[in-house]
């Protein structure tokens, strides 16, 4: 018998996925109903984001897995219905947008590119910025997204530090731990990055006293989550020029709402959730492969500690 595969997700993500998703499967050697509609006694697996109405799990008793089409699970993860195992996106592809994006906007805080491209005033400025290998970045969270991050601006040559819970070991980049890692961290820090996800441990992880910790003028990107950001304390900060621009890439609110002072200050850049897309040709592999691997016997990738929270 055919497994069924539910997918739960927008119109559009059906748009881009079911083609993709359905050859996917096929090519995993698997004999599955790719459907948006199944009597949940009979689904087998979940393909999951949070833009579906999808609320109540407990129907779905068979199903071996919810795979989610985000690599962010903090709106699913709490789920007291949910007692199947979640698997979040891990996409190479996603990374490798991640990674453009903290590049670019890294690259055009360090060089001051705002100068050049809107100079209204015409003026010739031939002050030269410092070279990255004298910009240190603090890299928050050293997961698949942060690590890859890291590793794109430490071959550029800035001195990255990364943070995360548990103590790592990345060739040529110093790792930090816990909250006195993260003081250290930020103490250096000319330009942070936040590739947290959002947990109870990480809310407000930027507040008034670690953005105090920063130097004077340190530059903020934030592609992971808008809860990491106390954001009175960041707007108060920015209104000292204590921190010199934040560049933010996510928000509590989604879409931001239009009076939200972020849209208007001029030390901030809003990007609209845009930092990196789950792209479907590649993360309709990926989700083949944790449904082959289910089936074959074999542990899921990507699992979710529920308990962790990420
Ligand atoms: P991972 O789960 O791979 O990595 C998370 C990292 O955060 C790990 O290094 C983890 O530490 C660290 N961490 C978690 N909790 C804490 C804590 N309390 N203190 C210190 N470090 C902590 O996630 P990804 O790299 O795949 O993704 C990160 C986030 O990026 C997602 O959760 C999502 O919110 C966001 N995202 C945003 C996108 C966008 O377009 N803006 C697109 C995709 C993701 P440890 O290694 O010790 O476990
Ligand atoms: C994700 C995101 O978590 O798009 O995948 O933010």
């Amino acid at each position: 018998m055919p497994l069924t595969v539910l997918f739960a997700a927008s119109d559009g993500n059906w748009h881009s996925y079911a083609a993709p998703l359905r050859a996917a499967l096929a090519e995993a050697g698997l004999d599955a109903t790719l459907t948006r509609e199944a009597d949940p006694a009979a689904v087998d697996y979940i393909v999951y984001a949070p833009t579906s109405p999808l609320q109540d799990f407990s129907p779905y008793a068979r199903c071996k897995a919810v795979l989610s089409l985000w690599a962010g699970v903090e709106r699913i993860v709490a789920n007291p219905t949910l007692t199947q195992p979640l698997c979040r996106m891990v996409d190479p592809a996603l990374s490798e947008g991640m990674v453009e994006w903290v590049a670019g906007h890294a690259l055009r805080h360090h060089l001051g590119m705002d100068r050049h491209i809107l100079n209204p005033g015409r003026i010739w400025d031939p002050t030269c910025p410092p070279l990255a290998r004298e910009r240190p970045v603090a890299m928050l969270g050293m997961g698949e997204l942060g690590t890859a991050c890291a590793r794109a601006l430490a071959a550029l040559n800035f001195p990255v530090t990364g943070w995360s819970r548990t103590p790592k070991a990345v060739d040529g980049i110093p790792c930090l731990h816990g909250p006195d890692g993260l003081d250290r961290a930020l103490a250096t820090a000319q330009i942070v990055v936040t590739l947290l996800p959002k947990t109870p441990e990480t809310e407000n992880i930027l507040n008034a006293r670690t953005l105090g910790l920063l130097p004077q003028g340190a530059v903020i990107l934030n592609p992971g989550r808008g809860a990491l950001i106390d954001d009175d304390a960041l707007l108060a900060a920015l209104e000292t020029g204590h921190v010199g621009h934040a560049t933010l890439d996510v928000f509590r609110t989604e879409p931001l709402p239009q009076d939200h002072p972020y849209w208007s200050h001029p030390r901030v850049t809003v990007t609209p959730h845009i930092a990196a897309d789950t792209r479907a040709p590649s993360a309709s592999r990926v989700i083949a492969e944790n449904i082959r691997r289910s089936e074959a016997g074999e542990p899921l990738l990507h699992r979710v500690d529920r308990a962790r929270g990420y």
